[in-house]
């Protein structure tokens, strides 16, 4: 049996990436429109649209190893993009639903930057420049996506923080200690 080169390889991550995209197309409106927080909505809906044109960019660089584009199904991705919509079903009246939502999405995210990290390193080393320049385009999202969802999971603890703050002190009578008999 011949052995397998790392062109293979890079195909076969190609559809691991483009079933990673076509996947998170589906979940994303679900986590939008269960989001509590409104800049996490919007931030998911941008995500969708970006997710998008990542797609349309994994196709032009199947096109240029001169196959269609194909997908790859791998369970460890679908336990990764499904943890989402399973947040937005099991904690819908729960303050830490934006939270959970944005610990999904930020496996998801760093899941990508390694991904296309790699995949951008194996273009360049097998000479496909051009699709290393459309990968790398992919990446810079994620690593930005990265960092938003970062800066909104601090926003949302401190929010929950705030919520338990004030439902204790809405229930919790003056500390007042019983005296000595
Ligand atoms: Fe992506």
């Amino acid at each position: 049996m011949a052995a397998k080169s790392l062109d293979t390889l890079f195909h076969e991550i190609l559809k691991d990436a483009y079933y990673t995209e076509r996947k998170l197309l589906r979940a994303l409106p679900k986590m939008a429109k269960g989001a509590n927080c409104s800049a996490l909505a919007a931030l998911f809906e941008r995500r969708r649209a970006q997710t998008e044109e990542q797609v349309r960019r994994l196709a032009q660089v199947f096109a240029r190893l001169g196959k269609l584009p194909q997908e790859r199904t791998w369970p460890v991705i679908d336990g990764m993009i499904d943890e989402g919509p399973e947040i937005v079903e099991h904690y819908k009246m729960s303050p830490a639903l934006d939270a959970g939502l944005i610990a999904a999405a930020q496996t998801v995210a760093h899941y990508e930057i390694t991904r296309y990290g790699t995949l951008k390193r194996w273009a360049t080393m097998l000479g496909m420049s051009e699709a290393a320049q459309l990968l790398d385009e992919t990446l810079q999202e994620e690593l930005q996506a990265g960092a938003e969802l970062s800066a909104l999971a601090d926003r949302a603890l401190i929010a929950e923080l705030r919520s338990k703050t004030l439902a204790f002190e809405a229930v919790t009578p003056p500390a007042r200690y019983p005296e000595a008999a």
